[in-house]
């Protein structure tokens, strides 16, 4: 009987264990950039005035390393004379990961790139765009002064505007260009204010009820993630309501995102900072011609982009690590109930239900390729959760 009820104890407390998200993997110190690739061509995708460099020239030319404090270093060259019809040095990495719905990452970051022509994302994709999502995390131009968020699919996923967050919705289709926009209102979301107070965290839940996304500048960051280490798990209850809420009541997350990969780049001008009515209503005595161009990149890099640098703290990608249910059934119907739940409560409680996140070697979403770990989890708790079940069932 001893024997049966410490079973019964032990599998409980299994079951609560999976009750937060788990660190999949951290990218920090000194090993932060082992397992990312560097882009290695120009700015092809969004046009931008940029030469993104591959790994070996990146680290040689000191626009990315890892400083003493410890934290990781991705910058814009401001020490090169850029002649006419030429471009900058600048960087763009993606991890060579990919991870799957079920998925939260959070990234500490002590300062991010701006000013007039910087455009610096902290981003997720897919292996095809616009078809396999595309989730804006951290995205500025210019002089803008607040962070802003987007998710980019193909047609028939929408922002719910009456989704309770703190941001400020704009477009809502998120197949048009723009993305399905939230303005983040929280202070310190960017620029001088941001590094000002120290920096700040941000929290993005990829999940089938939704993605949601949080900003803390560093005064606010919540207990949970101060305490947190590189192995512990996270439980998101003290989260509060989300900068950004996109729940699955105008957007089947599983269809319109597969894994995702995570990407941090800085450019120059380009397809948005770059468009001259967007540019010169903040820039446009920024130099004598009033053009992005030839006003910032050309010439010596040195003040103009002396604040065109990340500075990360660290990265960590968590999982739920559940049973793995089939994508087709267990996930999304178990997603369209919980809409209902988190239209009445601000912080969702989404982690027994979601699909099992984790890292993925192939871009094909959770259905293939899960770490071994993972499945041999789900495994071992789908069986010892039968055995409990049993075992709770002769003791009664
Ligand atoms: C961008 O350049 C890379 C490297 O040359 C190439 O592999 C890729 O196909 C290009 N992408 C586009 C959209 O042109
Ligand atoms: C480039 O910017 C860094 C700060 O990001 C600054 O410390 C350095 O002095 C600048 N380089 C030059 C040549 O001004
Ligand atoms: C992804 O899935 C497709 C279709 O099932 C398959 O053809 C392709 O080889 C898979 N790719 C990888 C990297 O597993």
């Amino acid at each position: 009987m001893i024997v049966r009820a410490a079973v019964g104890l032990c599998v409980l407390a299994i079951a609560l264990q999976v009750a937060a998200y788990d660190v999949v993997r951290e990218y920090s110190g000194n090993t932060f950039f082992d397992r990312w690739d560097f882009y290695g061509s120009w700015d092809n995708l969004t046009l931008g005035d940029v030469w993104w460099q591959d790994r070996a020239t990146a680290m040689s030319t000191g626009l990315a390393y890892v400083n003493e404090a410890g934290s990781a270093i991705m910058k814009v060259d401001n020490t090169t004379n850029v002649p006419f019809n030429d471009k900058r040095n600048s960087i763009r990495i993606t991890t060579q990961d990919f991870y799957g719905v079920g998925s939260l990452w959070i990234v500490d970051i002590t300062h991010i790139p701006y000013g007039c022509s910087v455009w610096p994302a902290f981003w997720t994709k897919g292996p095809t765009w616009p078809d396999n999502g595309e989730i804006d995390i951290i995205e500025g131009i210019n002089l803008n002064t607040n962070n802003q968020y987007a998710l980019h699919t193909t047609g028939g996923c929408f922002k719910d505007a009456s989704a309770i967050q703190t941001g400020a919705t704009g477009v809502t289709d998120c197949s048009q260009p723009s993305g399905c926009v939230v303005q983040e209102t929280g202070r310190n979301s960017y620029r001088e204010g941001f590094a000002a107070a120290g920096g700040g965290v941000w929290a993005t839940q990829f999940d089938v009820a939704g993605i949601f996304i949080w900003f803390w500048s560093r005064p606010n960051i919540p207990a949970s993630i101060l305490q947190a280490t590189s192995t512990s798990p996270i439980d998101v209850s003290d989260f509060g309501v989300p900068s950004a809420s996109y729940p699955v009541s105008r957007c089947n997350i599983p269809q319109y995102f597969t894994a995702q990969q995570i990407v941090f780049d800085i450019t120059l001008c380009g397809n948005w900072a770059g468009i001259p009515s967007l540019y010169q209503a903040q820039c446009l005595n920024q130099g004598p011609t009033g053009t992005c161009y030839q006003d910032n990149v050309v010439g010596s890099g040195s003040p103009k982009y002396d604040e065109a640098y990340f500075e990360v703290k660290y990265l960590r990608a968590y999982t739920t690590g559940a049973p793995a249910p089939t994508p087709a059934s267990g996930g999304i119907a178990s997603g369209s109930s919980l809409v209902a739940t988190f239209a009445s409560v601000p912080e969702p409680t989404i982690i027994p239900t979601s699909l099992p996140g984790g890292i993925n070697t192939s871009p094909n979403g959770s259905s293939a390729g899960l770490i071994t770990a993972d499945v041999w989890k789900g495994i071992i708790l789908a069986s010892t959760v039968g055995i409990g079940l049993v075992l709770v069932l002769l003791i009664l």
